[in-house]
């Protein structure tokens, strides 16, 4: 809108917060210098406040299951696969690296919030004797693979708004950590303003709106808005795979994973492990209607979270690991068709009544799409079980479960004291 003047662009803007009963968000703006006047009337402008407000409308009438037309979704355990198989999925999947056709995506648009790490999580450093960042140890896990497939791996990192010149500055600082620079790049996914319970979209500062990332379901159209897609075909990339950045033990562009998704000619997998009790706070692998899909632990029905087999294995025991494969494709249908919203209640700083509020508990509401709510979409998806102490360790909390402390020791018991 650099071609409106700044009255004409107050007075739409001024229409607009009136419409949808914002003003709030104008309150400070005769405090503001020019260059911040012009920021928040553009973003004023851009805000689909009647999608915003639908989203509000709903954020209380939390999904449930309406449907209990489940069935287990059973992974294939990789552990009771022979050397003969495991050896045809490896090489399947390490010539299709070899021919240039996979690349890699780390989802690192997330805000980290457990954690309290000042800086993107990526930057995030466990305590390892090589004091890796979080980034650094992926890129190493790629450079592995790289060189056994003679080939350097397309890697996109997703990043937000709040941490994406941080992350990008960290690669540079750090010489792409040795990584060909050509083949690393960075993407922003979008933001969305942050409610409070009332419906009113919150400020961060009087001069900006308080948004939030939009969720690891937003990697698609993030992928589509940012013309991945297109470098990605430009470079011959047929399949994708995906992880978080905050699991260290991810193994990265796996070629066991791939060669396992072609062999049983899936268009998208992921990896799962076993969960270890009935009450274990993750999302299992199931199908719902007919089509795949990752029930809540708090969306599960406990007769079926309790069922077992022959074997004393967790029927619905199939945990989501954040950590999958896709077929350029179905990545590509999936960005045009969309996700759905879904609302976390969270605790935020937000500028109100001209101070800066902390939460005391969480209140605001935050507006999320998940990456697995895209399953349903496909006829059915491939479920490949690794073991959790091999590949799991995942980094949320600054102490106790799933923090650096906890990773680390993972870490080292997979890799050594070397590493
Ligand atoms: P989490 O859901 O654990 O969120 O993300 P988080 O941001 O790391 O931490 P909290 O919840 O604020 O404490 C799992 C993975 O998905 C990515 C994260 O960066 C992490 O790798 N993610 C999450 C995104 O890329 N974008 C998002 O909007 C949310």
């Amino acid at each position: 809108m650099s071609g409106i003047n700044y009255e004409r662009k107050l007075e739409f803007a001024r229409k607009k917060v009136a419409e949808y009963k914002q003003e709030h968000l104008l309150e400070y703006i005769d405090f503001l210098d020019v260059n911040e006047k012009e920021r928040l009337l553009d973003d004023i402008l851009n805000i689909d406040f009647h999608f915003l407000l639908e989203l509000y409308k709903n954020a209380d009438k939390e999904i449930c299951a309406e449907s209990l037309d489940l069935k287990p979704a059973v992974g294939v355990p990789k552990s009771t696969m022979n050397q003969k198989e495991l050896e045809e999925i490896y090489e399947i999947g390490l010539a299709e690296i070899s021919r240039g056709n996979l690349c890699a995506v780390t989802m690192a648009g997330g805000q980290g919030s457990r954690l309290g790490h000042e800086g993107p999580k990526g930057t995030y450093d466990i305590g390892l004797p090589s004091h890796k960042s979080l980034f650094e140890i992926q890129c190493d896990g790629l450079k592995k693979i790289s060189e056994k497939a003679n080939i350097s791996i397309p890697w996109y990192i997703m990043t937000s708004e709040t941490n994406h010149d941080d992350s990008v500055a960290f690669f540079e600082k750090n010489n792409y950590f040795g990584y060909p620079k050509e083949d690393i790049m960075f993407f922003k996914q979008s933001m969305i303003p942050v409610m409070d319970r009332q419906g009113r979209v919150l400020l961060e500062t009087p001069a900006k709106i308080l948004k939030s990332p939009n969720g690891n379901g937003g990697l698609f159209s993030s992928l589509k808005e940012n013309s991945i897609f297109s470098d990605m075909h430009k470079r011959g990339i047929k399949w994708i795979f995906i992880c978080g950045i905050d699991n260290v033990l991810v193994k990265m562009a796996d070629p066991y994973f791939l060669g396992f998704t072609i062999k049983s000619k899936y268009k998208a997998s992921a990896k799962s492990f076993l969960k270890r009790d009935a009450g274990e706070k993750a999302g299992v692998f199931c199908y719902k209607d007919g089509r795949p899909y990752v029930i809540e632990y708090t969306e599960i029905p406990k007769e079926y979270a309790e069922l077992k087999d022959e074997n004393g294995d967790y029927v619905y025991g199939d945990t989501n690991v954040l950590n999958y494969i896709f077929d350029i494709d179905v990545a590509e249908d999936i960005a045009s068709v969309g996700l759905p919203y879904h609302t976390q209640i969270k605790s935020v700083t937000a500028y109100i009544n001209g101070e800066y509020v902390e939460s005391k508990k969480p209140d605001s509401y935050k507006f999320e799409t998940f990456l697995f709510d895209s399953f349903s979409m496909l006829d059915d998806m491939g479920i490949f079980r690794i073991e959790r102490e091999e590949e799991f360790a995942p980094v949320k909390n600054k102490t106790g479960i799933d923090s650096a402390e906890t990773a680390r020791e993972m870490y080292l018991a997979v890799y050594g004291e070397d590493s």
